[in-house]
């Protein structure tokens, strides 16, 4: 009896490990990510959003609100990138998170606003402005985020001030 309640518990315990061995594994690279990458993160996957919807001809009111949402946490997320990751060794840096703000403020804007006449090519030039601000600021950083988004990191990035 008791040499049964030893062996499932020691099977229970190997069990238990190999389960924790696979959890642990691959969320490894994401506990080394920086708190700067998590922001960007989200700024990528609002950026998405709007980008996905870019191409569309037409948005009701939903479609609207959703890029509200996505703007509003832009422009939240960037204030934050830019008051705690401010390089002031960097002016291009600088200049360029400003003018991601001042992108997603004014896709704020023209979200507020959407029934006007030409909200949506509005919209669709705020895209264009975000996505250029992306575009500039990770070529000036040597940030080549989509083919190899995690590998070449830790060379590429000098780390945050
Ligand atoms: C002013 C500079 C700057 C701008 C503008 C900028 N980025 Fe970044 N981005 C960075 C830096 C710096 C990193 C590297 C962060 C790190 O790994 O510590 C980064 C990393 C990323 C990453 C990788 C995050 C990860 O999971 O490791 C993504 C995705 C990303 N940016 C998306 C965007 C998108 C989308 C935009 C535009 C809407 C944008 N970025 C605009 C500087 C910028």
């Amino acid at each position: 009896m008791y040499k049964w309640l030893i062996i499932i518990c020691f099977s229970l315990v190997v069990f238990h490990g190999e389960i924790r061995g696979e959890e642990v594994v691959p969320s490894e690279p994401e506990e080394e990510k920086s708190e700067l990458a998590k922001l960007m993160h989200e700024i990528d996957v609002d950026y998405k959003v709007v980008e996905g919807m870019s191409g569309w001809y037409k948005y009701k009111k939903k479609h609207w609100k959703i890029i509200l949402n996505a703007g509003e946490n832009m422009v939240k997320v960037t204030k934050k990138i830019r008051t705690k990751f401010a390089r002031y060794d960097d002016w291009t840096y600088q200049e360029l998170m400003e003018k991601m703000q001042i992108a997603a403020e004014e896709m704020v804007k023209v979200a507020k606003d959407g029934e006007r006449e030409g909200a949506l090519e509005d919209a669709q030039w705020q895209v264009r402005m975000l996505r250029r601000t992306c575009a500039k600021c990770h070529k000036h950083l040597d940030i080549h985020i989509y083919p190899n988004l995690y590998k070449k990191k830790d060379k590429e990035i000098p780390p945050a001030p």
